[in-house]
């Protein structure tokens, strides 16, 4: 098995094209065809196939419907996410329920997460059981830290210590479960289950918190969604809610006075510069990538997956895109 995200990736990208939906309604499949071809990174699925491969030793095709299914899923979250958000671009083209409109998004969402749960349980049936205990498990998670995230919007008391746990929801979870998927199918003790587990919960959380530094400093260009939005959102970011508690009231002021999208933007970020959050929210990301790699360290694998899982450890927190 080759260890680079180029290969798995490549496995995923073929898996995708040759999904075949039904010739009717194209109108609720248009959009599908539309997210799934429109690239993404495919972090989600290479964890679960590298996972799987450092632990069972056989070829890593035979996770591929697994791999497929979270995938799916992540890109069902993302239909719904870009509503809620009211984000327009992603992966640098128009959203889809800019390019069709909010109920494309919302009906054709369901169906990827229908899709996503018929291609989970293409798997032995004695795995079965587990594998949907720890998705069914995790989405819920999911549901819950989308729905902390928008309440935080309104909110200008949320603590880091919220904001974590948020995260962790929203975000970490779904990278913990594809890890923890490929340890099970690959018949892992409970143990190392837990371990990848928690690789993947600290992995989600630098990868969110880099995320969200993007947001703000990213290059929409190579980021491939909009600058900014998280701040018009006023999205409890780790950069929002240590800029509330050590500006001395002056982003509150900010955040409370009538300006356009660009002047706010440029004056969050102000603050956000003299108080050096971005280095010291790239500082945390780091903390996080340092401590997946603590729990990859308590995981027997071969020198190529553990190196593997490394790199990626690492460049969740330096990521551009
Ligand atoms: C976007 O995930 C949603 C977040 C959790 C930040 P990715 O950054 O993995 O999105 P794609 O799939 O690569 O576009
Ligand atoms: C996304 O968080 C989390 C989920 C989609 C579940 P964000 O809202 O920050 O993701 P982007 O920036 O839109 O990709
Ligand atoms: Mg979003
Ligand atoms: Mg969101
Ligand atoms: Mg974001």
């Amino acid at each position: 098995m080759e260890y680079t995200t180029d290969y798995l990736a490549g496995l995923i990208e073929t898996g995708l094209k040759e999904l075949k939906y039904p010739n009717e309604a194209p109108h609720l499949f248009d959009p599908i065809r539309y997210t799934l071809e429109g690239g993404g990174k495919r972090l989600r699925p290479c964890l679960l196939l590298a996972a799987y491969s450092a632990l069972s030793h056989s070829d890593c095709t035979e996770v591929l419907p697994q791999a497929l299914a979270v995938e799916m899923f992540h890109n069902f979250t993302l239909l719904h996410d870009d509503v809620m958000d009211r984000a327009d671009i992603r992966r640098g083209r128009p959203t889809v329920h800019r390019r069709w409109n909010d109920n494309a998004a919302i009906l054709s969402g369901d169906a990827m997460l229908t899709r996503s749960v018929q291609l989970l349980a293409e798997c032995r049936p004695d795995v079965l059981p587990d594998i949907l205990d720890i998705f069914n498990t995790t989405a819920m998670e999911i549901y819950e830290g989308q729905q902390l995230d928008m309440e935080f919007e309104r909110r200008s008391d949320v603590t880091v210590q919220e904001y974590l746990e948020m995260i962790r929801l929203k975000t970490s979870v779904l990278l913990a479960c594809a890890c923890a998927i490929g340890a099970r199918m690959a018949g892992a003790s409970d143990e190392v289950r837990h371990h990848f587990y928690e690789y993947g919960v600290a992995l989600g959380l630098a990868f969110q918190l880099r995320d969200d530094w993007l947001d703000t400093y990213g290059d929409p260009a190579v980021f491939g969604k909009a600058i900014g939005g998280d701040i018009l959102n006023r999205k409890k970011t780790w950069l929002l809610i240590t800029g509330l508690q050590e500006s001395d009231g002056e982003l509150a002021s900010i955040l409370d006075e009538d300006l356009s999208d660009d002047v706010l933007i440029a004056q969050v970020r102000g603050v956000y510069d003299s108080l050096s959050l971005g280095e010291r929210c790239g500082a945390l990301a780091a903390r996080y990538s340092a401590k997946a790699i603590e729990s990859l360290d308590k995981i027997e694998m071969d020198t190529r997956a553990y190196e593997f899982f490394r790199s990626l450890a690492l460049s969740a927190a330096s990521r551009n895109h």
